[in-house]
């Protein structure tokens, strides 16, 4: 059984562990999250490696800072062979329309694929009360979907968003919108413990919520067996698919 939808976050600590993950799983899954912690400890080479060999690999650097900074970044991300990169819609619509016009400019010079180009709205880890603190007005969801009609605006391909916020954005913006939907337990990605993710959802619940790719780290990355674990989400989603659930 194998899933496109699912992205597994390589929160590893060495490329080595990294690519044999990856060799487990890649005939399972649909893609590799590469983060800021493998990214700075391994740098470039790995997400060449990984894309070369034929790999989707998210590059989840969550860009934020001057528009030309990022629109630079953003084109040596696409340079790379990145499948799926990512900014903080916080940056603002300036910013997120130079970053869109790097990835077309660099893939149309490379000919490759444009990269899907997706913001991050409003981390999880940010409560109202935390977006008070730093100057934040009304509610926490309320500038989610203010940050994600910007991203639309600005025509990126879409959102990272919690359990929490997926079915509303896939109301809002339409089945063309791509939402990347992490903080995936239960189901096929039970796990003894939620570890820090305090507002979870299971694999199908997810998709039905409207998800177009779910990312999951420890549930796959931690299990005793992780080509298993993955087996079993992919198995799950598709008997969601094929209406047996
Ligand atoms: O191990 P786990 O399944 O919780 O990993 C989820 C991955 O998605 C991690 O790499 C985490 O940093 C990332 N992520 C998240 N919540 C967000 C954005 C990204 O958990 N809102």
């Amino acid at each position: 059984m194998t899933s496109n939808k699912i992205l597994v976050a390589l929160d590893v600590a060495s490329g080595v562990e990294a690519l044999a993950l990856s060799d487990r799983l890649r005939d399972v899954t649909g893609g590799f999250k590469v983060g800021k912690r493998l990214f700075t400890s391994e740098g470039p080479d790995l997400v060449r490696t990984l894309a070369r060999g034929g790999d989707r690999v998210f590059l989840d650097l969550k860009f934020h800072d001057i528009p030309n900074t990022v629109a630079t970044a953003v084109a040596a991300a696409t340079s790379l062979g990145a499948w799926m990169i990512d900014v903080h819609a916080s940056g603002g619509l300036h910013m997120m329309q130079a970053a869109r016009e790097a990835a077309l400019e660099t893939a149309a010079a490379e000919r490759r694929h444009p990269p899907l180009l997706i913001a991050v709205t409003v981390l999880t880890s940010i409560s109202d009360a935390v977006f008070a603190e730093t100057g934040g007005r009304g509610t926490v969801i309320d500038q989610v979907l203010r940050l994600a009609e910007l991203t639309h605006r600005a025509g990126l391909d879409g959102v990272v968003a919690s359990p929490q916020e997926t079915a509303l954005l896939r109301q809002r913006f339409g089945p063309e919108f791509t939402i990347v939907t992490p903080g995936i337990r239960g189901g096929g990605a039970s796990t003894a413990a939620k570890d820090d993710q305090a507002r979870t959802m299971s694999p199908s619940e997810a998709v039905a919520a409207g998800a177009s790719f779910i990312v999951v780290g420890r549930p796959i990355i931690a299990a005793p067996n992780a080509r298993k674990a993955a087996e079993e989400i992919a198995a799950e989603l598709d008997s969601r698919l094929s209406g047996l659930a």
